[in-house]
């Protein structure tokens, strides 16, 4: 079973509000990007990786996966205008007879072989994708506007992580077919078309680095 990953790296994280995309901001000694594709390139789960880079940054990451060794990077993809555009991107270069495609945020660091079987491992039973989720803390409520339109039920509700593993055609068809506009990770696109996805255990570290506090947060962890 050959296992592709797609290294989401397109944004331009306007939340951190920095100079340059989120995937080239420090994080301890390196360029964030670094991080998760040194970790993807270290896994003997993943046969190969296709990096979604932004636009005008193609050439600097595939010289960083020279500089960090990373042989399992097959192809890096100019990324587009939102996430699952620079999925579809980086969809087209993984081969027809890959069988599973594992699509991971390099916004997320900290990714690990632990989390990378729990979502494998689900799709050897059988399911077309999985995904890592944490229970909520926080209770949620819909708004509209500043109102308050109900409360949900946080026990129904999981906060949602990658990497995000799929059964390849599966996440083919949701990518050929589903509203890529609206979508904000690949499980949704899977689920719209009917797709049984299972939740997984996540993990704290897997946290999205999205703005300012979150980087100085999170670089300790390297
Ligand atoms: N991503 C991408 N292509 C885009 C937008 C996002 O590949 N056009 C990737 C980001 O690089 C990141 C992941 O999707 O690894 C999650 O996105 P997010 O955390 O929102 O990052 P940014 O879009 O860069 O940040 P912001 O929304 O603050 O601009
Ligand atoms: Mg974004």
């Amino acid at each position: 079973m050959s296992v592709w990953a797609v290294l989401a790296a397109a944004g331009s994280g306007e939340r951190l509000g920095t100079d340059r995309p989120k995937a080239f901001v420090r994080l301890g000694e390196q360029p964030l990007l670094a991080e998760s594709l040194e970790r993807l390139d270290a896994s003997d789960w993943v046969d190969a990786i296709v990096v979604a880079a932004p636009p005008g940054w193609e050439e600097p990451s595939i010289l960083l996966a020279e500089e960090l060794g990373c042989s399992k990077v097959s192809s890096c993809v100019t990324g587009g205008q939102t996430r699952a555009e620079s999925v579809k991107r980086a969809l087209a270069e993984v081969p027809d007879d890959a069988a599973v495609v594992l699509v991971h945020d390099a916004a997320r660091p900290y990714v690990d072989d632990a989390v990378i079987e729990r979502v494998l491992t689900a799709l050897n039973e059988g399911w077309d994708g999985a995904v890592p989720a944490l229970s909520l803390s926080d209770t949620v409520k819909r708004v509209d506007g500043d109102r308050v339109v109900e409360t949900l039920t946080r026990a129904e509700l999981r906060a949602v992580q990658t990497p995000q593993a799929f059964v390849a055609h599966v996440l083919r068809d949701a990518y050929e077919n589903g509203d890529l506009a609206t979508a904000t990770d690949c499980a949704s696109l899977v689920e719209a078309r009917g797709g049984r996805v299972k939740i997984v255990p996540g993990d704290y570290r897997l946290v999205k680095i999205t703005d300012a506090a979150d980087l100085e947060r999170m670089a300790p962890l390297t």
